[in-house]
């Protein structure tokens, strides 16, 4: 007797969504996606958010420098860092791109390494890219130079 109540539940339920998805069905255009277009039709993305390819000057003296390129095809995970690629010492010349600092080589207890700290694995926990998009919020920051 449970049992069944338990199926005639279940099919309610099914019947319940099956008709649902008819009445999404027929309301056809009238339902507006969040970004303004069909789910399955493409739109450019626009020339704001694309990356800034400069290099920025810091903010502050201690700040970790902005990231001038994107960063979207390098992996970074427990094993694989692309990043170092480009900025460990032993191929920053040839990469000619700015070699990490020393700070990266020291471990927390002061000791000079010849690999990349543990602690500065994850370099986006630090460096962020940045898009030339409209702000979010408001903010009125200003630089220790007054910038
Ligand atoms: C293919 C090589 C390459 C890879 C891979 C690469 N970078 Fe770079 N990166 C560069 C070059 C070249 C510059 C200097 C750009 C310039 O001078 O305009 C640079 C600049 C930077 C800077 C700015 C340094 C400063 O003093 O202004 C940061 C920070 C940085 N990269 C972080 C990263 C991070 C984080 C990753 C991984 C997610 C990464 N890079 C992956 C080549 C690379
Ligand atoms: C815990 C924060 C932190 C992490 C993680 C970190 N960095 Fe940095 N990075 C900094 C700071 C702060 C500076 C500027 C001061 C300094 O050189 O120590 C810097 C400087 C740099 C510079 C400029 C060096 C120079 O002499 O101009 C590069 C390039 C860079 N980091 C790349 C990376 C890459 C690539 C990784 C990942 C392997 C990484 N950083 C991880 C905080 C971090």
């Amino acid at each position: 007797m449970k049992k069944q109540a338990i199926i005639s539940a279940i099919a309610a339920a099914a019947l319940f969504a099956v008709s649902g998805f008819a009445i999404a069905q027929s309301t056809g255009d009238s339902v507006k996606s969040l970004r303004g277009a069909q789910v399955d039709e493409a739109i450019g993305v626009e020339d704001v958010f694309h990356q800034d390819e400069q290099r920025f000057t810091r903010n502050y003296r201690q700040q970790p420098p902005l990231v001038p390129h994107s960063i979207d095809q390098y992996q970074i995970d427990l094993k694989a860092n692309r990043c170092l690629s480009c900025h460990d010492w032993t191929t920053a010349g040839e990469r000619n791109a700015p070699t990490l600092s020393m700070t990266h080589y020291m471990d927390r207890s002061g000791n000079q390494l010849d690999r990349v700290a543990g602690t500065r694995w994850f370099c986006n926990q630090c460096h962020v890219p940045q898009a030339d998009a409209p702000a979010l919020v408001d903010n009125t920051f200003k630089g220790s130079t007054g910038n």
